[in-house]
């Protein structure tokens, strides 16, 4: 038995909160300024909701779902993303009767058994945002302006949007069968053994490999943007020109096919250097046969994910801060034994008045508790010695330099409330 956090899970200790929180802050304030709406469903779900929604030929489903048997039988994942269980709720409430498209987002944990490294977690955090029940692509757009604005609000240089449409199942299997296939099996030697059982698996995720045996290949691989039907053309297009007419840069990438089977149309990721070998900040798409998949009426949606813990390790890396977490303000110091009664009430008396305060517990020197205030770094420290419960009087000593009043005890609250800001 071994008493550590298991293999790719962390502990974020209050010390690190301040960018977790800010991120999510930041997210729920966009999600909100766009209309979206939070929604939180289970952490897991009965298996074929990933298996089927997913696609069973993807790594997540294969390799990656953390599967278990519960002790009624029945087989429950936890959530490797968030996407499949979102569609499967928006089916099960009926939310077709409602505005289209329904804009939910949300925020939570989701787990992938894979191999850990710089970035990449087993369990990790995702700001998730779905736009379900329209096909327009101004819907893919404004996902991908939401995107960017949570970038731009962040603060990050140097991003790199990703575009790519991947058809739909009226032209996709077509360039399937009939030219990528065909193409990579006239080359078949020249690419990396695990790219050969791709291809008789899930040929589309040849082109996004990064084996280097297989590069040339794929670089010489036709596009599946000059195989697209009518209507994957035309919705590509107009994408395409809503995003000049906002002026939004991004890189046709024909590599880009994403690694979650759901897709239709629309694919896209936000890549960033310097957060180790994982360079996808973001990614999403389009996945208009999604819901049918789990057994509910034809359904378009569209959507993006974000992984937290890769923002952050971006903000570190960029030196870009973030707004620290509010401390307490005040630390209570006592003397003796009416002193430690006295200091109580008067904590109490302050958190009661919104007040954030710690008070002393154990019946150590003053000094060492004035020390202890120094590392709470407190504003404030308020001292009942002999002298000042004698008095009915409480010092108060501001931290910073060092200066000293005598208050008395029932105007103590209000002096502070005079001196902080809230
Ligand atoms: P995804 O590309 O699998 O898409 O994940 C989205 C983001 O989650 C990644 O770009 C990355 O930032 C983060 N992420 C994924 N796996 C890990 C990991 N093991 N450790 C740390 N971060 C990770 C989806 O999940 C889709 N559901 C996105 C979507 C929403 N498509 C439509 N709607």
């Amino acid at each position: 038995m071994r008493y550590q956090s298991p293999k790719g899970t962390f502990d974020i200790l209050p010390e690190d909160q301040a960018y977790s929180r800010y991120v999510k802050a930041r997210a729920q304030h966009i999600a909100t300024l766009y209309g979206y709406g939070e929604i939180e469903t289970p952490i897991f779900e009965y298996t074929p909701v990933f298996a089927r929604g997913i696609g069973q030929n993807t790594d997540i489903v294969e390799k990656e779902m953390y599967t278990f048997e519960d002790k009624g039988g029945e087989s429950l994942t936890l959530r490797p993303e968030f996407t499949a269980g979102v569609v499967r709720a928006y089916l099960e409430h009926g939310m077709h009767v409602r505005p289209q498209p329904v804009r939910l987002y949300s925020l939570g944990p989701a787990f992938r058994h894979e191999r850990p490294q710089a970035g990449r977690f087993r369990q990790f955090h995702q700001f998730n945002v779905e736009a379900i029940g329209e096909q327009d692509p101004a819907v893919d757009l404004e996902v991908m302006l939401l995107t960017w604005h949570l970038y731009d609000d962040l603060g990050f240089k140097g991003l790199s949007f990703q575009l790519n449409s991947t058809g739909c199942p009226a032209c996709r299997p077509d360039y399937l069968q009939n030219i990528l296939i065909p193409y990579l099996r006239r080359h078949v030697d020249q690419l990396a053994a695990e790219d050969q059982r791709r291809l008789e698996r899930n040929p589309l995720r040849v082109l996004d490999s990064k084996e280097r045996q297989s590069q040339p290949v794929i670089e010489g691989a036709p596009r599946i943007i000059d195989f697209l039907c009518d209507e994957c053309r035309q919705h590509f297009d107009t994408l395409r020109s809503y995003l000049d007419l906002l002026d939004r840069r991004y890189v046709l990438n024909h590599r880009l096919v994403r690694g979650l089977d759901y897709y239709t149309k629309t694919v896209f990721e936000i890549w960033a250097q310097g957060i180790g070998a994982q360079n996808a900040l973001g990614g999403g798409g389009r996945y208009d046969g999604l819901a049918e998949a789990l057994g509910g009426p034809h359904t378009p949606g569209v959507g993006v994910a974000i992984g937290l813990e890769r923002i952050i390790l971006l903000l570190k890396e960029q030196g870009i801060a973030v707004p620290p977490l509010p401390g307490p303000e005040v630390f209570v110091a006592y003397q003796g034994h009416t002193g430690k009664r006295a200091a109580l009430q008067l904590a109490a008396e302050l958190r009661a008045a919104d007040i954030a305060t710690v008070s002393a517990v154990s019946d150590r020197s003053l000094k060492a508790q004035m020390k202890q205030a120094d590392r709470e770094a407190v504003r404030f420290a308020l001292i009942l010695g002999d002298e000042e419960v004698a008095t009915g009087k409480v010092t108060v000593r501001e931290m910073a330099t060092g200066q000293q009043v005598a208050i008395a005890r029932s105007n103590v609250s209000n002096y502070l409330r005079g001196r902080l800001v809230f």
